[in-house]
């Protein structure tokens, strides 16, 4: 029995050092809050550069005793809790336009606006709530009139839409101890809106299956997904001949450049080789035609551009509901 403890405590002894090891390794935060508080000197009066830590507060976001805790406010607006979610708005945008090199790029390619939502307003959730019906860009959603039975049907206004990217329960409505107010992004955090690595505290692994710009990722991607993939995936991607997109096992398993090579290569690379899935951008290099595997022939020229692809992957994404993730 006591050699049973003493093993255990050396175990849990070790266990801490590795824990210690990897964070003292995963400190890219730091320098961007320094820079941060350097810009906004009033912060650092109020603040230690630390790993800070978002608690969201809607109910869901406790599981049993636990929170559910969010560390994107260790390089993003760490003093949200002071400044509060409308001057944290603004600077996350102005801090966006002003600290990534690649802005530009990335801002026209998702559309930013460089007006960053700062509360979830009734307006901003029947918009993009669960029960909104996505009418930007043109776009309107519809459910296929007979699931399973192949090609689409025309757009009907009069069923339902697809459930938009934001959780029932940031919504007003649901915020009983706020007596309906709307949330702050202080308060429900940003995971429900960009996913991401929710612990993860280097600048790659939080922007891990980042979604960028939540709008248009559900607007514009819907209406690719709609226009492309829904006849084999589903209305909800929960799969019809291809397989369920809305899986939250998988979905939370592998990462964007597993999702990317799937809709880029399709049937050519190995993933899916010899599957239906079409390869929608270019053929993997390690593909050669056979006929004794292929069940289709390859598309020669590319179908959908590597912005398309990576706005699809984005809208897949939007399925890791908050309330799924660990
Ligand atoms: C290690 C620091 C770090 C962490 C942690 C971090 N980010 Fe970022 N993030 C940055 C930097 C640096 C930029 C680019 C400049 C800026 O916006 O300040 C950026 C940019 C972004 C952008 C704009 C799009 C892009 O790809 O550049 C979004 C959206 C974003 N972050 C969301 C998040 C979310 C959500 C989390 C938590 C899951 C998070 N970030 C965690 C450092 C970080
Ligand atoms: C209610 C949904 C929502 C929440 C919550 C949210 N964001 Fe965003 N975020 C957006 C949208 C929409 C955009 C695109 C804004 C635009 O058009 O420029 C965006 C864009 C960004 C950008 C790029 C700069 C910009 O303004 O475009 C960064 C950085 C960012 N978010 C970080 C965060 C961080 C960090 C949090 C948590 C403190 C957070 N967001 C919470 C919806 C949200
Ligand atoms: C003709 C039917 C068909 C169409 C259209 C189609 N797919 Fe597929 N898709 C499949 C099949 C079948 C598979 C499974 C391949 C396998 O078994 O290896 C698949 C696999 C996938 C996977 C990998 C899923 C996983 O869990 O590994 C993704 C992601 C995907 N498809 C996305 C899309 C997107 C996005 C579109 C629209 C641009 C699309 N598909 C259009 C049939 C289709």
């Amino acid at each position: 029995m006591t050699k049973l403890f003493l093993g255990l405590s050396a175990l849990l002894l070790l266990l801490i050092g590795v824990a210690a090891a990897k964070d003292s390794h995963d400190h890219g935060y730091l320098s961007v809050q320094e820079q941060y508080l350097k810009d906004y000197p009033a912060s650092s009066k109020l603040i230690d550069v630390k790993t800070q830590q978002l608690f969201p507060t809607f109910p869901q976001a406790k599981q049993g005793d636990t929170f559910r805790v969010e560390r994107c406010i260790s390089c993003h607006v760490p003093d949200i809790a002071i400044i509060g979610p409308q001057e944290a708005a603004k600077r996350l945008s102005a801090d966006f336009f002003k600290y990534e090199p690649n802005a530009k790029q990335i801002a026209d390619s998702n559309h930013l606006t460089g007006v960053h939502p700062a509360v979830i307003t009734q307006q901003y959730y029947d918009t993009y709530g669960q029960n909104a019906v996505a009418t930007k860009d043109g776009f309107h959603p519809y459910l296929k009139a007979n699931s399973g039975s192949g090609a689409s049907s025309s757009a009907s206004t009069t069923q339902p839409g697809i459930p938009g990217f934001l959780p029932q329960f940031v919504s007003p409505a649901a915020n009983t101890t706020g007596n309906g107010q709307p949330m702050g992004i202080d308060q429900v955090g940003c995971i429900v809106c960009h996913n991401g690595g929710r612990l993860e505290l280097d600048q790659t692994h939080a922007h891990a299956n980042l979604i960028i710009n939540p709008e248009y990722a559900w607007t514009a991607g819907a209406a690719l997904y709609y226009a492309q993939c829904v006849a084999c995936h589903g209305n909800l991607g929960e799969g019809l001949s291809g397989p369920p997109l809305n899986n939250q096992d998988r979905l939370g398993f592998f990462n964007e450049d597993y999702y990317y090579r799937c809709i880029e290569y399709g049937m050519t690379g190995f993933e899916h080789l010899g599957s239906l899935m079409p390869n929608w951008g270019s053929i993997s290099p390690e593909y050669t035609a056979d006929k004794s595997v292929d069940k289709r022939p390859a598309n020669a020229s590319r179908q959908l551009s590597e912005d398309q692809i990576n706005l699809l992957v984005q809208f897949i994404r939007h399925w890791e509901n908050y309330q799924t993730l660990p």
